[in-house]
């Protein structure tokens, strides 16, 4: 078996190839660059890169414009990105017999509860999430579509939440976290990982995979904060609380975002890194590397 990772440099997208080995998992990117096939996911076909002879089965769709700002000032432009390039090489594969992934978010959701089911009912409130929703609602049967929230501590490139404030410290007196923001974050290489579970598997349908420990971006930075004190590895500035409405965005952000991972669980009986764990590593990593394109 062989997996096809369109997006393959990101940071879902290389802690799966990762967690997949060489042997498993065929990557592109835009750009040309070693060890990735050279696919851009507006223009080409998957029938360009795939041949009869290779054992692919499943072709994740993990690539895609992130932000809730750019998708809220160019809907248009990114939707050719983030909905219609999608579910054109979502179609494309199942014609070719193969399963697609796609990577959906917990933005589909309006955020005024937590622990949100995959049963339960969606209500973007910006355009990033009616994009994501309107990939779910379109896909079709037969995909296997993962709902993510927060993914951190991306060791292989240095980029997520922790990075950007580890990078920060130095130029900002304080730092600005909400108290009222909360998601369920997961460690990129356990992300990678349990995906790779869910593929060899074949799971099909809707699945949330995020983290097991719910957290405020206010807390986070707190823990953050006293790791760092404990390990003497950086001097970070203190935190300073705000509402998430107190941060200026072109579309609002959902306040609860914190996933139910029951059925997750059940399918695949997943391991976590604890989260001090992640933050630590993040901490002791070098600090270097391209600033993070996280939702916000
Ligand atoms: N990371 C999270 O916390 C999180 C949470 C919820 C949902 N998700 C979803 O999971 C998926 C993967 O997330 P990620 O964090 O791994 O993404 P990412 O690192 O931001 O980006 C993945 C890849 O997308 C490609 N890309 C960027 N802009 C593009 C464009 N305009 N057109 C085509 N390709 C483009 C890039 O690959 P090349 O330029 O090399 O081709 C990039 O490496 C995304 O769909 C994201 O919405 C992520």
């Amino acid at each position: 078996m062989a997996v096809l990772i369109i997006g393959g440099t990101g940071t879902v997208g290389s802690a799966l190839a990762e967690a997949l080995g060489k042997q498993q998992a065929i990557t592109t990117s835009r750009l040309p660059m070693d060890g990735h096939v050279l696919f851009d996911p507006v223009r080409d076909s998957i029938a360009r890169i795939v041949h009869e002879t290779q054992p692919v089965t499943h072709v994740v769709l993990a690539y895609g414009i992130a932000g809730v700002g750019r998708c809220a000032v160019d809907p248009d432009g990114t939707a050719q990105v983030n909905v219609r390039s999608v579910l054109r090489l979502a179609d494309e594969a199942r014609s070719m017999g193969l399963c697609p992934v796609f990577l959906s978010s917990d933005y589909v959701f309006d955020g005024t509860k937590g622990g949100w089911r995959e049963t339960d009912r969606t209500s973007p409130v910006n355009e990033y999430g009616r994009q994501k929703l309107a990939v779910e609602r379109e896909i079709g049967e037969g995909t296997l579509v993962v709902r993510l929230s927060r993914v951190i501590g991306d060791l292989l490139r240095r980029r997520c939440v922790l990075f950007d404030w580890v990078r920060a410290s130095g130029e900002s007196q304080k730092i600005r976290c909400a108290t009222d923001q909360w998601f369920s974050p997961i460690a990129a290489a356990d992300a990678g990982r349990i995906l790779a579970t869910l593929i060899r598997s074949d799971t099909r349908g809707l699945v949330h995979l995020a983290g097991p420990e719910a957290t405020s971006r206010f807390a986070l930075y707190g823990r953050l904060l006293r790791l760092a004190g404990s390990l003497g590895v950086a001097e970070l500035p203190p935190a300073q609380p705000c509402l998430l409405s107190d941060i200026p965005s072109p579309e609002p952000h959902p306040l609860d975002t914190t996933l139910s991972i029951e059925l997750l669980e059940q399918l695949v009986r997943p391991d976590f890194s604890p989260l001090d764990t992640t933050i630590r590593q993040v901490l002791q990593a070098p600090a270097a590397g391209s600033s993070s394109a996280s939702v916000d």
